[in-house]
């Protein structure tokens, strides 16, 4: 499966929903996640993530294993998004920051 990372929170760009070919992003308040189940790994939506925030779970870094739990998790209560929209305000300065974790809205 592909997983959504800690770059994500508080930018949202959402470029990577439009490419989905099963609809399996999900969308909370600040972030964006892939339900594990339901992704086909076509890694069409890696390249698409202008930040860089989508890994394959092979290449999740050792620091944001925390965010496969929380992709499968939040992709059972969130809701599905297939449309790209505007960025997170501010996603510029977000972009690459450090310890957005405990940032993460629900
Ligand atoms: Fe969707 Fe493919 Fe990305 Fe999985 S790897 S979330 S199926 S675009
Ligand atoms: Fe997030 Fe990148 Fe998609 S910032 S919403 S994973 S394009």
């Amino acid at each position: 499966t592909f997983v959504v990372g800690e770059d994500c929170i508080k930018c949202k760009h959402t470029d990577c929903v439009e490419v989905c070919p099963v609809d399996c992003f999900y969308e909370g308040p600040n972030f964006l996640v892939i339900h594990p189940d339901e992704c086909i790994d076509c890694a069409l939506c890696e390249p698409e993530c202008p930040i860089d925030a989508i890994f394959s779970e092979d290449e999740l870094p050792e620091d944001q294993q925390v965010f496969l739990e929380l992709n499968a998790e939040l992709a059972e209560v969130w809701p599905c998004i297939t449309e790209m929209k505007e960025a997170a305000p501010d996603a510029e300065q977000w972009a690459g920051k450090p310890n957005k974790l405990e940032l993460l809205e629900r």
